[in-house]
Parts: C-alpha cells; sequence; structure tokens
C-alpha cells in the first residue's frame, strides 16, 4: 500500500513539475485581485472572449464568465484540466488540454491572460502579436505580474500589465 501512495505522490510531483521546461509552474492569481482587474482594468463584457494560456485550475476562466465573458483555457497540466472541468460548470468556459506554444489561439480572441514567467513573457507577446496580425484587428493582452521589456503598456494596476496589441502590416 505504501508503494501506491509512493508513487502517487511522484506522479503528481511530476505532472506539476515538468512544466517548468515549457511554461511557468502552477501558482495562482489571487481572486481578488482578478475580480477587481476585470471591472477597473479591463472590464469585461459578454462581447469578450479571454484566453487564458497556462490556465491553471480555471480561476481566471470562471471569473471572466462571471463578467459574462466567454473564457478558453489552454493547460498543459491534465490534473489541472479535470480539476477546471469538475469547477467549471459555467457554459462559457472551457478548457483544452494543449502546450498553448503550439496552438493557434482562436479568431474571437479579444484579450488574452497569462501569469508568466519573465523568461516566457516577451514570447508571449509576441505570440499575441501574431494573433493580432493574423485576424487583423486590436489584441489586448494583460500580464500578471510581468513587465513586456521594452513594450510601452496601456493601463498598469498593482501588479497588472495591460497592453493593447494593434495588427501590423
Ligand atoms: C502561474 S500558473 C497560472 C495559472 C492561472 N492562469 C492563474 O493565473 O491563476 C501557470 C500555469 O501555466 C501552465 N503552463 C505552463 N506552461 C504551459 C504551456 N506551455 N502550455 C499550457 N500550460 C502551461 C502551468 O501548468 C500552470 O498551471
Amino acid at each position: 500500500m505504501i508503494w501506491f501512495w509512493l508513487w502517487l505522490v511522484a506522479g503528481i510531483i511530476v505532472l506539476f513539475g515538468f512544466v517548468v521546461v515549457r511554461g511557468a509552474p502552477y501558482v495562482p492569481t489571487r481572486r481578488k485581485l482578478i475580480d477587481e482587474a476585470f471591472k477597473d482594468l479591463y472590464p469585461l463584457s459578454k462581447d469578450d472572449v479571454l484566453v487564458d494560456i497556462g490556465s491553471g485550475d480555471g480561476m481566471i476562466l470562471r471569473a471572466a464568465a462571471r463578467q459574462g465573458a466567454r473564457a478558453i483555457g489552454y493547460e498543459l497540466n491534465p490534473l489541472l484540466v479535470v480539476i477546471t472541468k469538475l469547477l467549471s460548470r459555467n457554459p462559457l468556459v472551457s478548457v483544452h488540454f494543449a502546450d498553448f506554444w503550439l496552438i493557434t489561439l482562436p479568431s474571437e480572441t479579444t484579450i488574452v491572460y497569462t501569469f508568466g514567467d519573465s523568461r516566457d513573457i516577451k514570447k508571449m507577446y509576441k505570440k499575441v502579436q501574431q494573433t493580432a496580425n493574423r485576424y487583423k484587428k486590436n489584441v489586448y493582452f494583460m500580464s500578471f505580474g510581468f513587465k513586456v521589456p521594452g513594450i510601452k503598456y496601456e493601463k498598469h494596476d498593482k501588479s497588472f500589465y495591460l497592453y493593447k496589441i494593434k495588427p501590423q502590416n
């Protein structure tokens, strides 16, 4: 029996640990902060489609849906995908088990959210820029905790940075 528990714990550690090769480890944004940000910094509405790249337990998705927005998450840890599905009964919320570096963001995307890390933040910004270029429309990018080096943000509050990314060419 002890082996079962040891393997289980080892499996969970591996699941949560291996993602650091591809992005930030699981640490949730504080719920109170995100509720304020989705009202004050970028007031979400039913016209928005928010994409969380690295959606963790889906807390951001549920917060966005509470404001009436559609919310789509991409998450590499299958356990967190299952937890998101269990906790998110709102039909506005969906989550995909996927590496966000390898997917094309949906054409309906109006805002991309991330709680990433300093290593990846510029690359994430570029991915959103590619999305704006592809669909020839403005796409907002909200980053928690990390500023994009060399890029002027549109708004900043507490630990959130909001960028308005315009299509190029
Ligand atoms: C710092 S947590 C943020 C969770 C959530 N967005 C929040 O703010 O509460 C980062 C999440 O990104 C996931 N992640 C890291 N790299 C990823 C990748 N390449 N593709 C999809 N998910 C990834 C991790 O498993 C983790 O759940």
